[in-house]
């Protein structure tokens, strides 16, 4: 599996702000959508282009365009939202497909209770946000559902991933591409990454 860790001297100095203890919502907020863009500007850098040939100030000029349908991104509720503005800054016109997953209390595997997919995910590259990679079962259901609905091409933007969430994806779903600017220590006993951000929905909604 393609898993990328974005060593960028900007990348490091904005998480590392992001990791202070009292931060407030406001800045990171506007962290977390900064790695966000830093994160989609390195997962499409393999992106196809064809050439055009379009009108320019001096007469027709030859340019690059992106080939194909537009790309879609999934942010997973809450905290993925989180990262939208910073993707979409990059890429103003993809199509936005949300999803809300959570546990269910018999058989605690995740469940789908918000699903609102854009068309032609067979035709699109789908880059799904969600800016804690912890034991990764949201995001192998996550999957598991763009795959369903015919998606071929998954790259996941994650700001922080721990090592247990990244062996069960590969287990899971070898095929798809992670991005993330930290892989962290790992897990403690609650589910939550070290040292890692806390709660990152909280941080960016500002609740407790
Ligand atoms: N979700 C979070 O917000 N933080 C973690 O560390 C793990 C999951």
């Amino acid at each position: 599996m393609k898993i990328v860790e974005v060593r960028h001297p900007l990348i490091q100095h904005k998480l590392g702000l992001m990791r202070r203890a009292g931060i407030s919502t406001k800045e990171f907020r506007e962290l977390a959508a900064e790695v966000a863009s830093l994160l989609t500007y390195e997962a499409t850098k393999d992106l196809e282009t064809t050439q055009a040939q379009i009108e320019g100030w001096a007469g027709p000029v030859h340019v690059k365009q992106i080939k194909g349908k537009k790309i879609t991104i999934v942010p997973i509720l809450r905290a993925g939202l989180g990262m939208l503005p910073g993707v979409l800054e990059l890429i103003p016109s993809a199509k936005v497909s949300v999803v809300g997953l959570q546990r269910d209390e018999q058989t605690l595997k995740p469940i789908a209770y918000y699903e609102k997919l854009t068309g032609r995910m067979d035709e699109r590259i789908a880059l799904i946000v969600d800016p804690m990679l912890a034991t990764a079962g949201t995001l192998v259901a996550t999957v598991d559902m763009l795959k369903a609905a015919g998606c071929k091409r998954i790259k996941g933007l994650f700001l922080v991933a721990a090592p247990e969430g990244l062996r069960r994806i590969e287990a899971s779903h070898p095929d798809i591409e992670i991005y993330t600017a930290s892989i962290d220590e790992r897990l403690n006993e609650h589910g939550y990454i070290l040292p890692g951000l806390g709660d990152a929905g909280d941080k960016i909604f500002g609740t407790k």
